[in-house]
C-alpha cells in the first residue's frame, strides 16, 4: 500500500468507527449532532493516523488499533471546539466550517467537547479487542497526555503566555504540552498495543515529542502565513492574541530552522528502531512539510 492509500484507506476506516461509535448513543439529538458536527467537518486525522501506522511499523493488524484511533481523534476534536470558544481563542472557523459554539451555542459547545472526551475513555474501556492490562495503560497513557500534565496544562500556560515575551525553553514547554502531548500519545498508544519494549517505548516518545514541537511550530508558520481557505482556519489569529509563538520569539526564518531541526530529530529516533517505519516517515513528512 502506498503511503497515499494508507492514508485514504485508513481515514476511512477511523471516521466509520467514530460514527458507530456515537450513533450507538442514546443522548439528546442536539448534543450528538453537536458532536458529529464536529467530527465529520473533517480534520488531517494525523493522530489517530499515528496510532495505526505505529502498529504497522510493528507488523501488527491495524484494526487492532481502530478504537483506539477514533479515541484519540474525540479528544483531539473536544480540544479543538473548547479553543475555539469565545473564552479561549475565540475564533468562528475551523476545518472549513463555522466553529461548534456559532452553530450549536457556547453552551452545546463545552457539553459537545466534555461528551467527546468522556466518550474516548469508554470506547477504549469497552473495547474487545485488547486485553483489559492493555486498556488500563491506554487509559493512563491518555489521561496523563491529554490533563493537567499535558494538553490542559498547556493550553493554560499557552494563555498565560498571552501578550508576555517567553524564552524559548517556555515556549518549547508550551509546545510539547498543549501540542506535543497528545501526538506523543498517538504514537505511544500504538507501541503499548504492538507490546513494544520500554526500550522501544523511549525511542518512540523521543520521536514523537520532536514531531509534537515541529507540529505546533509549523501551525505557529502557517498562522502568518497560510492560506486561509485551504487550512479551514483563520489566519492572523496568534499575532491578534498576542500568542506566544516561535514565528514572534524567533521570527519567520528562525522558527523553519527549529522545524528542520525537530523534524530531524524526529527521523534520526525512528532511524533508530527495527521497525519498517515507512508510513511514520510519511507522516513525519507530511506534518513538516505543510504548505507554506
Ligand atoms: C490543530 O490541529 C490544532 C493544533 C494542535 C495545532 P490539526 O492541524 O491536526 O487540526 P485538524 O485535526 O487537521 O483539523
Ligand atoms: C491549539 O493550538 C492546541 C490545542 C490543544 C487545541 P492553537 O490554538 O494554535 O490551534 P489552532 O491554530 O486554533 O488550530
Ligand atoms: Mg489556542
Ligand atoms: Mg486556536
Ligand atoms: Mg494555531
Amino acid at each position: 500500500m502506498t503511503f497515499e492509500q494508507f492514508m485514504e484507506h485508513y481515514k476511512q476506516e477511523i471516521e466509520a468507527c467514530m460514527k458507530r461509535t456515537i450513533s450507538a448513543t442514546s443522548s439528546d439529538q442536539k448534543l450528538e449532532q453537536s458532536m458529529m458536527y464536529s467530527l465529520e467537518a473533517g480534520g488531517k486525522r494525523i493522530r489517530p493516523l499515528l496510532v495505526l501506522a505505529t502498529l504497522i511499523a510493528y507488523g501488527k493488524d491495524p484494526k487492532l488499533g481502530y478504537e483506539t484511533a477514533a479515541a484519540m481523534e474525540m479528544i483531539h476534536t473536544y480540544s479543538l471546539i473548547h479553543d475555539d470558544l469565545p473564552a479561549m481563542d475565540n475564533d468562528d472557523y475551523r476545518r472549513g466550517k463555522l466553529t461548534n459554539h456559532k452553530v450549536y451555542g457556547d453552551a452545546t459547545a463545552i457539553l459537545a467537547g466534555d461528551a467527546l472526551l468522556t466518550k474516548a475513555f469508554e470506547i477504549i474501556a469497552n473495547d474487545i479487542n485488547l486485553p483489559a492490562t492493555t486498556k488500563i495503560e491506554l487509559v493512563q497513557l491518555f489521561a496523563k497526555n491529554a490533563g493537567v500534565a499535558g494538553m490542559v496544562g498547556g493550553q493554560q500556560a499557552d494563555i498565560l503566555g498571552e501578550n508576555k515575551t517567553l524564552t524559548l525553553e517556555e515556549l518549547e514547554s508550551i509546545h510539547q504540552r498543549k501540542t506535543g502531548a497528545l501526538l506523543t500519545a498517538s504514537v505511544l498508544s500504538g507501541a503499548i498495543i504492538a507490546d513494544a519494549t520500554k526500550a522501544e517505548q523511549e525511542t518512540l516518545m523521543k520521536f514523537s515529542e520532536h514531531i509534537g514541537i515541529a507540529f505546533q511550530i509549523c501551525d505557529d508558520i502557517l498562522d502568518v502565513i497560510g492560506d486561509a481557505v485551504k487550512m479551514g482556519k483563520k489566519t492572523g489569529a496568534d499575532f491578534d492574541l498576542q500568542k506566544s509563538t516561535y514565528p514572534a520569539l524567533l521570527s519567520l526564518e528562525g522558527a523553519k530552522q527549529a522545524l528542520t531541526e525537530h523534524t530531524t530529530a524526529a527521523k534520526h529516533a525512528l532511524g533508530m528502531l527495527d521497525i519498517d517505519a515507512t508510513y511514520l516517515l510519511g507522516l513525519t513528512d507530511l506534518i513538516a512539510l505543510r504548505d507554506f
